[in-house]
């Protein structure tokens, strides 16, 4: 997600702005900015790349400013380049903006500004806010940004400076975090504190529908709706890596705990609930193309690959259309075949993975319409597919894929839904669908809840040598994805496996060492997996299994139990999952990992 700096004081501002954004590097970013408000007037640079770029083109000039704001980009909307980059202007140049979030109405923003005469100059949300702000401006800053603020819908974490107020910041917070540090003569804001530590620990964190006006000597909170709030000053205990990780141990720890917020970034926009249909306007589709689709090929690698075979049954259920799902690395050596009408999903969290791109040059070199479902906006993926749809899970530091697994199941589902309704899918049959997924963040949150009775169930187990994990249908994958989980963080040797297909060979395996992990949902395979977990039992095997709330005949035919909230069938994968990530994350650690970078694994495999 993107990173927000600003300072006002008596300090020069552009070594203040240029170390605040190094320290929010780990927050990951394909461009930055920075905004000086000085004797030249407003004065803004930008750069496409790392922040050495950005000091390159500053270079060593002495600015003689005081004020100003700076900005890391991690691109949603509009590819990751110098113009997209942020602090935004207006067109008189006389106010800049630098945001963090999704401005979900931007798309008729954009319109009413045109029609108002204003020219847009970038690909971005985020620039409309800029422009609103000017046209509501008249003599007060603040006056203006609350105006402007009423006509967006969506989340942002801004920061906004201008020439009229040459000492002034105004930050605001609706869904990105803000906070306001507070100084002596000087006064900072940040999308998080480890920007301003080294100046301050007395903080004023913004809550939601809040304004601050920043000056050199003071700070004014209000609301939206202009109510006072009087600000409470905390003081700030954690060292600079406990706040990247904002207090989790691991970047993989946080990321498991974003994905209720990351899942809601991934619908934000795209749900039509009426008509019960999914927007992916990304696909560069249209409905007769979408309804003329015959066969649909899915590749990716690792648990982009797990999440792909999710989508096969999630489409092929639900759309009716064909669907198969090969890995990358034999796709694209195997002299495929490629119809007419057949379009290919390459799915990427860092879009740049060589065997994913690869198979994706190879099917549309073939004929094949290829769509992206990526996470990182500009990628080589993204930018060479004919449309796509963006995960908006926000960077993923842990090499562990998590967050972007189920934001990949999550947008496979708007998919399905999408080729659904063009289909025989009735509107009923979406609505249902939509309003499932749109309790899923929540039942996360319920999951995660749990997870000291995920971490007891760690303890029992972590010093296993060998794990086999069971699923059926759907959940099939899941036990593959659980199984990927743990042997790439706790080095531990992990199968997943069909669970009828245990009878074919590993029930060789079973006994009392060797761990078995079942998925058993309340759903029309649940006899049928009950069935294998007595086949385990028999054999003095441990079973561990992935239950349904509510499921109290489970109880004494298993080891233990972990549960699930109920939702719609086909979304189960993206609740069987949290407790997986978490049981691998914890005897990982129990078994003293490096989990955010386990031995020999890479988070982007860009090499054959
Ligand atoms: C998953 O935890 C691994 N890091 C790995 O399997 C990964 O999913 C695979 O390399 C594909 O990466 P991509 O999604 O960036 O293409």
């Amino acid at each position: 997600m993107c990173g927000i700096v600003g300072y006002t004081g008596h300090k020069k501002a552009k070594p203040i702005l240029i170390e605040g954004l190094k320290r929010l590097e780990y927050r990951g970013y394909d461009s930055a900015g920075i905004a000086l408000i000085g004797e030249d007037g407003l004065m803004v640079s930008k750069s496409v790349g790392k922040i050495k770029m950005l000091e390159e083109v500053l270079g060593d000039r002495e600015y003689n400013s005081h004020h100003g704001i700076a900005h890391t980009r991690w691109a949603t909307h509009g590819e990751p380049t110098e113009t997209n980059a942020h602090p935004h202007t207006n067109n008189e140049h006389s106010i800049a903006l630098v945001h963090n979030g999704i401005i979900e109405n931007y798309r008729a923003l954009r319109e009413f500004l045109k029609r108002k005469g204003i020219q847009i100059q970038t690909q971005t949300d985020t620039e409309v806010l800029v422009h609103l702000i000017a046209m509501n401006y008249k003599d007060n800053l603040t006056e203006a940004v609350r105006d402007a603020l009423t006509q967006v819908e969506g989340t942002y974490g801004i920061a906004v400076v201008s020439l009229e107020h040459p000492d002034m910041i105004i930050a605001a917070r609706m869904g990105s975090p803000l906070v306001v540090g507070i100084g002596e003569g000087e006064n900072f804001v940040a999308s998080d504190v480890s920007a301003m530590l080294e100046h301050t620990n007395k903080v004023v964190y913004l809550d939601d529908g809040e304004i601050a006006t920043v000056t050199p000597g003071s700070y004014e909170v209000t609301t939206i709706h202009n109510t006072h709030i009087t600000p409470i000053i905390e003081e700030i205990s954690w060292t600079l890596d406990e706040i990247e990780k904002e207090g989790y141990d691991h970047f993989m720890l946080k990321e498991i705990h974003e994905q209720p917020n990351t899942l809601r970034n991934a619908i934000r926009g795209r749900l039509k609930r009426e008509e019960g249909i999914a927007y992916l306007d990304g696909l560069n589709l249209q409905y007769d193309e979408l309804r003329s689709i015959k066969r649909i090929i899915i590749t990716a690698c690792g648990t982009s690959w797990h999440s792909a075979l999710i989508g096969k049954y999630m489409i092929e259920e639900i759309a009716r259309v064909s669907t198969e799902v090969e890995y990358a690395s034999e796709f694209r050596y195997r002299s495929p075949i490629v119809e007419d009408n057949t379009v290919l999903f390459a799915i990427s969290q860092s879009g740049e993975t060589a065997d994913t791109l690869a198979a994706m040059r190879e099917a549309r070199n073939r004929g094949a319409t290829c769509l992206g479902l990526v996470n990182v906006v500009g990628s080589t993926i993204a930018r060479e597919t004919d449309g796509g749809v963006y995960l908006h899970a926000g960077p993923e530091i842990g090499v562990a894929s998590t967050k972007a697994f189920t934001a990949q199941v999550m947008v496979l589902a708007l998919v399905a839904n999408l080729l659904g309704r063009m289909r025989n899918w009735s509107v009923q049959q979406g609505q249902e669908m939509i309003a499932a997924i749109e309790k899923i963040p929540e039942q996360i949150e319920q999951i995660l809840a749990t997870n000291d009775r995920i971490k007891e169930v760690a303890r029992q187990y972590h010093k296993a040598d060998n794990f086999l994990y069971l699923g059926r249908g759907i959940n099939w994958p899941v036990a593959l994805e659980g199984a990927l989980k743990l042997k790439e963080i706790s080095y531990i040797h992990a199968e997943g496996y069909p669970a009828a297909e245990m009878k074919h060979g590993p029930i060789a395996l079973i006994d009392e060492n060797m761990p078995v992990v079942v998925i058993a949902l309340k759903d029309p395979v649940y006899d049928k997996v009950m069935s294998n977990i007595a086949e385990v039992r028999a054999r003095r095997g441990r079973v561990v299994a992935i239950a349904t709330e509510g499921d109290t005949e489970i109880e004494d035919k298993v080891n233990d139990v972990l549960y699930i909230p109920q939702t719609h069938r086909l979304l189960s994968p993206l609740l069987s999952v949290i407790p997986l990530q978490l049981l691998a994350y914890h005897i990982a650690v129990m078994r003293g990992r490096h989990v955010d970078q386990p031995r020999n694994l890479a988070k982007s495999v860009t090499v054959e």
